[in-house]
C-alpha cells in the first residue's frame, strides 16, 4: 500500500519525505487555506519539487467547463500532478473528457459505493471515499472500503482505490488489510504510525543499561 500525506504543509511533506513515507500528496481547499495567502499554482510546484509521486491539486467550482479549465492548466504545473474533480455529475463529466485527454483524476468527496462505480466507470485513476465523514455521521468508513475493493476486484478498472479523511493508525492498518491501494493521511497520523509506548520504553531501558557497562567505557 502507498501512503500519501493528506496536507499542504510544506514541512510536514519534507518530513514524510526524509523518511521515505511520501508516496505522494493529497490537498484540497479547505488545506490550502490553512497555509495562509500561497498563490496556488506556485504551493503545488514546491510540492511537487519534494514527492516525485501523484499530487492532487482540486478543482474549485462546480462548473464542467471551468473544472476542464483549471485541470488543464493544473497539469502544466507539474507531470506529477493528478487533478481532483467532486463526485457530481459536472464532475464525472470532466474526469471522462480529462481522461480521454490522457490526465489523470482524482474523484473525491466519494460517500457510497455507486458512486465509487460510476467514478472508475468515468475513468478516474483514483477513487477517494472519505472515512472519518462517513464515522463522523454514525456510518462506517471502513464498511464502505470494503465494499468499494470487493466491487473493483471483479473488474479490470484502472481506478486505484485511494483511502482518504482517514483520522488514525486503525483506518490505515485496516485500510492495508482490505489491499488499499494507497492510505492519504494527515501527519498526525503518519507520526502515530510510528510511536508504540513500549519501543520508547525499551530503548530507554537499553541506552541506561548499556551506560553501566565496561564496553560504553572502552
Ligand atoms: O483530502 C481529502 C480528505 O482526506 C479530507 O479529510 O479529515 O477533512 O475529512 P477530512
Amino acid at each position: 500500500m502507498k501512503f500519501f500525506l493528506d496536507t499542504a504543509n510544506l514541512d510536514e511533506i519534507r518530513q514524510a519525505a526524509a523518511l521515505g513515507l511520501a508516496d505522494g500528496v493529497t490537498t484540497n481547499p479547505t488545506l490550502i487555506s490553512k497555509e495562509g495567502k500561497v498563490d496556488f499554482k506556485e504551493h503545488i510546484a514546491e510540492i511537487c519539487k519534494i514527492v516525485s509521486g501523484p499530487v492532487s491539486a482540486e478543482t474549485t467550482t462546480n462548473d464542467r467547463d471551468e473544472m476542464l479549465k483549471q485541470g488543464r492548466e493544473y497539469v502544466k504545473i507539474a507531470p506529477n500532478v493528478v487533478v481532483k474533480c467532486p463526485l457530481t455529475l459536472e464532475g464525472l463529466e470532466a474526469t471522462r473528457i480529462l481522461n480521454d485527454e490522457g490526465i489523470k483524476v482524482n474523484v473525491t468527496l466519494c460517500f457510497s459505493s455507486a458512486q465509487a462505480v460510476c467514478a472508475a466507470k468515468a475513468g478516474a485513476s483514483f477513487i477517494s471515499p472519505f472515512l472519518g465523514r462517513l464515522d463522523d455521521i454514525g456510518d462506517n468508513g471502513l464498511r464502505l472500503l470494503e465494499e468499494i475493493i470487493e466491487i473493483y476486484d471483479n473488474y479490470e478498472w484502472k481506478t486505484e482505490v485511494l483511502a482518504a479523511s482517514l483520522r488514525h493508525p486503525i483506518h490505515v492498518i485496516e485500510a492495508a488489510r482490505m489491499g488499499a491501494d494507497i492510505a492519504t493521511m494527515p501527519f498526525k497520523v503518519f507520526q502515530q504510525l510510528l510511536k508504540h509506548p513500549l519501543t520508547d520504553k525499551g530503548q530507554e531501558t537499553f541506552l541506561a543499561d548499556w551506560k553501566k557497562t565496561s564496553a560504553a567505557k572502552a
